[in-house]
């Protein structure tokens, strides 16, 4: 299928009759500024030179990667001297540039220069370049106008999400799921681990959590139906895998941010440590979908250090400056009846107040210990919305999901927030009302223009709040992904309406011209052999026979 799909690709560029670059990319540079004199004529000869250390030497390989994958010519990199810079394409780091993000082209007749405050901006110059490529196969020639690009993104915070628990999403996938990211000029990769249906990262001290706990006896058929398919299904990433893939993140600028969800979402792990539940179990790892009235006990010194040993391996393995620890759908009935969790609640003088019962409260004393022991360690925390209903610290950074309006509320408490709000950012929604020819998804209606439409910044914020707002992201649920190729249909093309959202002053955004730019893309998914939705391109959505 994907070969199919590359020479599909390659004979569409035999036939395309331009061969000149055009910088209207998706996410659209800040300013594109055509500038007198002749294009710049790429061709075989031309040598990609750096200045600066390994970061470059890797954004050069990476830029001539994407010039070999688009016209086919295979360029040499070197390191930049005095003789070698004029004539080819010039990769440098620029002290006066001031976001440290941004990033400069300089397009002539006598070369190409791409200049960024740091080597992550040029990696951007890079994405930029990349996309402006026509399609060629064995192309002799490309003529690049000359041109004044000045880029630099509007937020810091540029994520995805993957939930690799409801369903597994081998170690491969998720490195190319990073590379969807880096062509998105994306920064941040949130990576769901752990859940009530798997248990999927690899924890020394705790075998059984693998053993036991990354494997369920079998998965609800369709929408939480009677029928159970009893196959064993799961899988889980090893720490030298994990390892692997954080650095091949980082070389594309891309922190992960691990989560590992508390105190509910845990089922997996009370099957692999009953002693760590209320009611001490049993318990089996998760066949349905939904939410489990079963969580980790708020109230057993043994869920405490359980939760920090967890943390002492994830922190080893991610240098994040954010740990992720979930909080979401913890449901109290468990702590209310528990005495452990009702002893503690005594013990530390909670009490019920401001529409949060003193259960709630646990949860925020849970929270706070976390937050506690990971800024011990020069970590923050980072949590769902439902960590502003009990008390938690005002260092927790939250991450709004239930619409914009918990982080709107978030961000005039004093948290910074994560906008990824399911009206617009969950990408495990369906793309269009009109869903009976599309696979079973978990629900839903979010076409690529609302989630292009949507302003991470509410209109009733504050400044002062609205710098609260560190970014946007969206997440991919996994419940109904069930295979790679449909993660990507769910996630192509909406990450490029995302990577506006994200990348964009709101001013320039404009639905109609990013359809005619997502061609940029839609010409890199075809290449790379990428599955992407249709939606935009009716005739081929209708006739489309997919295999997802
Ligand atoms: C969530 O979707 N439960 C964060
Ligand atoms: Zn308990």
């Amino acid at each position: 299928m994907r070969k199919v799909m590359m020479t599909l690709a390659l004979a569409l560029g035999l036939t395309a009759a331009a061969a000149n670059a055009d910088y209207r990319v998706v996410p659209l540079p800040r300013e594109i500024a055509a500038t007198k004199g002749g294009a710049y004529r790429l061709n075989g000869e031309t040598r990609i030179v750096y200045l600066g250390d390994a970061d470059m030497a890797r954004n050069a390989t990476f830029l001539a990667e994407y010039i070999a994958e688009k016209t086919g010519m295979k360029l040499t990199t070197a390191v930049a001297d005095k003789k070698n810079q004029r004539g080819n394409i010039v990769l440098r780091t620029d002290a006066k540039m001031k976001e440290a993000e941004g990033y400069h082209i300089e397009v002539s007749a006598r070369g190409i220069t791409i200049s960024g405050a740091t080597a992550q901006g040029v990696f951007y110059g890079i994405q930029t370049l990349r996309k402006s490529l026509p399609v060629l196969a064995q192309a002799e020639e490309v003529t690049l106008p000359a041109v004044v690009i000045n880029d630099a993104p509007r937020f810091a915070y540029r994520g995805m999400h993957l939930d690799c628990s409801r369903h597994f999403f081998s170690a491969d996938f998720v490195k190319q799921y990073i590379d969807m990211l880096a062509l998105h000029n994306m920064n941040r990769f949130h990576w769901h681990l752990t859940e009530d249906q798997g248990w999927n990262i690899e924890i020394k001290k705790y075998p059984r959590l693998t053993e036991v706990g990354a494997w369920r006896s079998g998965t609800t058929v369709g929408r939480n139906s009677d029928v159970d398919d009893h196959v064993r299904y799961g899988g889980f990433y090893t720490q030298e895998q994990v390892r692997d893939i954080v650095k091949y993140a980082a070389d594309r600028y891309i922190t992960i941010i691990p989560e590992i969800d508390m105190p509910g979402h845990m089922l997996a792990a009370l099957a692999a440590y009953p002693e760590l539940g209320c009611t001490g179990g049993p318990y089996e790892v998760g066949h349905y979908w939904g939410v489990y009235r079963d969580i980790l006990c708020g109230g057993n010194p043994k869920t405490y250090q359980f939760i920090k040993d967890v943390l002492d391996e994830v922190c080893d393995l991610f240098p994040s400056e954010y740990i992720h620890i979930g909080g979401d759908e913890a449901p109290k009935m468990r702590w209310e009846k528990c005495p452990k969790c009702q002893q503690m609640i005594s013990d530390k003088g909670i009490v019920a107040g401001n529409k949060q019962s003193k259960e709630d409260r646990l949860q925020g004393y849970f929270a706070t210990e976390v937050q506690k022991y990971l800024a011990a360690k020069g970590r923050k925390i980072i949590g769902w919305d439902e960590l502003l209903e009990c008390n938690v610290d005002q260092s927790a950074t939250i991450m709004s999901w239930r619409g914009a309006e918990p982080g709107a509320q978030a961000a005039a408490l004093g948290h910074d927030v994560i906008m990824t709000p399911n009206s617009h950012a969950y990408f495990d929604y369906y793309q269009t009302a009109n869903n009976h020819n599309e696979p079973l998804l978990i629900g839903g209606d979010l076409p690529i223009e609302k989630t292009y439409s949507f302003e991470p910044i509410p209109e009733v914020t504050p400044a002062e709040a609205g710098k609260h707002i560190l970014g946007v992201q969206a997440n991919l649920w996994s419940e109904y992904i069930v295979s790679e190729s449909l993660a990507e249909y769910q996630v192509l093309p909406r990450m490029g309406a995302l990577s506006e959202v994200q990348w964009m002053q709101p001013a320039q955004k404009n639905f109609k011209s990013f359809v005619k730019r997502v061609e940029c893309l839609r010409a890199i998914y075809e290449l790379k052999g990428y599955t992407y939705a249709k939606h935009l391109w009716p005739e081929e959505h209708l006739k489309g026979s997919r295999e997802l």
